[in-house]
């Protein structure tokens, strides 16, 4: 039996033209096609400006530094993330503070960060939130934005995951000072690496442009490099495909959630508890929790041995070793990402899987509880 994939990216005719007619122009880094990408993701996101980096990493990284993130301060950020979330904060010599997530819907917990930020003696160091849109679900983000500049302190959304979500109309990466997505294959869409930031700050938007290339600025129309930067440039092929991509997104978006909405009316009766996601979720992984006797570990090997790939939800980063060793903190400090940690599994999903395909995960999920 074929084994059904996590996921596959949708790559057609369309993108495999749009590279060969790169090619052939001979104009490979940073033209009119990473252009064009960088004005969609703009336009569909409803911010003034889109900057295209190498990844949704560097962005991140990116809009600390934009926002003067440095020794002694603090960050707020989600324990469920990618680890590059908390990564970019060390990278700035900065400290995360890990607050813990909503269980139902696996984002930061507004009511604890606004404890947090109401109680806390170090909330005066507090210099940014990043909260992520956990698999594409942007639930809560507009009450986070409230509790936010209640304390006057900047959000960067992560968004890796949410391009094509939106929440009260509004879309994911909108919301807050900056908005960063990811264009990696397990992503909505994908240019195979890549990243965007989005911001309305022009002053912003113009450090990230400087800084993706070497700080370089046009002076009186000459070259001159005006700070310190690095080279976060991406490719006319990653921007062409890019541009394809972001015509696929309605329908890429459209396409996951009705799949999911079949997953749940499905998975639900077995005891399985998907992610709480809002209406405007992009749900770029399926997540449910196991039934609470039984692990995600011993379900993810049972789909595996079925021939059905499967992984974990994402990384409860203070339990990994780096920040454990770093930071000490317990189940106890975090019991909801503690619970997600060992319950919640992702399971196959993406835009053309069969009905029966879905059928057969289901049934092994079903099997696993005989
Ligand atoms: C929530 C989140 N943040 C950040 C990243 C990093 O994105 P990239 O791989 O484009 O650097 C990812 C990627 O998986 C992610 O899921």
């Amino acid at each position: 039996m074929a084994v059904i994939p996590l996921t596959r990216p949708i790559l057609g005719d369309d993108e495999q033209a749009a590279v060969a007619a790169v090619l052939a122009s001979g104009y490979l880094v940073q033209g009119p096609q990473v252009a064009e990408f960088e004005r969609l993701v703009a336009a569909h996101v409803g911010v003034a400006h889109a900057v295209a980096v190498t990844n949704c990493t560097a962005a991140l990284h990116l809009s600390l530094l934009a926002l003067g993130v440095g020794e002694g301060d603090l960050v707020i950020v989600t324990p469920y993330s990618w680890v590059a979330t908390a990564n970019v904060i060390e990278l700035c010599g900065a400290t995360p503070v890990f607050i813990d997530i909503d269980p139902a819907t696996f984002n930061l917990n507004v009511a604890l960060l606004d404890q947090y930020l109401t109680e806390s003696p170090e909330a005066a160091r507090v210099k940014a939130i990043m909260p992520v849109h956990t698999f594409g679900n942007p639930a809560g983000i507009c009450e986070l934005i409230d509790v936010a500049q209640h304390h006057g302190i900047a959000v960067v959304e992560d968004a890796a995951c949410a391009i094509g979500a939106v929440e009260r109309g509004r879309a994911a990466g909108s919301f807050g000072a900056i908005g960063c997505f990811s264009f990696h294959p397990r992503k909505i869409i994908t240019t195979g690496e890549g990243g965007m930031l989005v911001t309305d700050d022009p002053w912003i938007a113009g450090f990230a442009r400087g800084y993706r290339n070497h700080g370089q600025e046009s002076v009186d129309g000459m070259v001159e490099f005006v700070m310190p930067g690095g080279n976060l440039r991406i490719t006319e092929m990653q921007g062409a495909i890019g541009v394809i991509q972001m015509r696929r997104l309605a329908g890429l978006v459209e396409s996951r959630g009705t799949l999911s909405a079949r997953y749940d009316s499905l998975v639900t009766p077995l005891g399985y508890t998907p992610q709480h996601r809002s209406p405007g979720a992009a749900v770029q992984s399926y997540v449910v929790l196991s039934p609470e006797h039984l692990s995600a570990a011993s379900v993810i090997a049972h789909l595996r041995a079925n021939d059905v790939e499967a992984t974990i939800g994402t990384n409860a980063i203070p339990f990994t070793r780096y920040y454990r060793e770093q930071y000490q903190l317990s189940d106890r400090d975090l019991p909801a990402t503690a619970m997600v940690r060992d319950r919640a599994i992702t399971l196959p999903l993406f835009p053309g899987m069969a009905e029966a395909e879905q059928d057969r995960v289901v049934e092994v999920l079903a099997t696993v509880l005989q």
